[in-house]
């Protein structure tokens, strides 16, 4: 287990679109699955995408805290999504408040798809897929974006609400 470095908005990395997973349980993939969790919680992350710590591929990590969902049934553990697939179900939308690690201290409201359907492979190579609403549609839209390079902040449409999140609260 190790602690990655953590690409800042700019590197170019994390403008690049991620190439696919071909073998999902290989050791290096168990490793940086492994690692990249690590990171997340030491980084008090709800998510991390490969891309973030410099590594190019389709593979994100998270996990709805406790903290961000009305009913506590519905927080879940950490989790990872290889090769993700992220569908919206309908055109209904929602306003997110997004932070991002690789753009620290900042926030922004984002409009994402409020219903979306997932699919991808879990650490041992099996299929998942269900759907997400609220939080849990919220961080696997913003994570499935770093896989094609696409940053929250490329989303934002009013710029009024993002800055800095000490500034936000005063
Ligand atoms: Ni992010």
């Amino acid at each position: 287990m190790a602690l990655l470095k953590i690409a800042r908005m700019g590197h170019p990395v994390l403008h690049q679109v991620a190439e696919p997973v071909s073998d999902p349980k290989s050791p290096e993939i168990r490793r940086l699955v492994s690692d990249m969790l690590e990171t997340m919680a030491d980084a008090r992350g709800a998510g991390l995408a490969a891309p973030q710590v410099h590594v190019p591929l389709r593979v994100f990590v998270y996990h709805v805290p406790a903290n961000r969902v009305s009913d506590p049934e519905q927080a879940m553990l950490p989790r990872v999504l290889i090769n993700p697939e992220i569908i919206p179900v309908g055109d209904e939308m929602m306003v997110c408040s997004e932070g991002c690690l690789s753009i620290p201290g900042l926030r922004g409201d984002v409009p994402r798809y409020a219903k979306v359907r997932y699919r991808g492979l879990d650490e041992n190579g099996d299929s998942v897929d269900g759907e997400a609403v609220g939080f849990h549609a919220n961080v696997l839209q913003h994570e499935n974006d770093h896989l094609d390079g696409v940053l929250y902040p490329q989303r934002i449409q009013d710029f009024t609400r993002f800055g800095y999140v000490e500034e936000m609260v005063r």
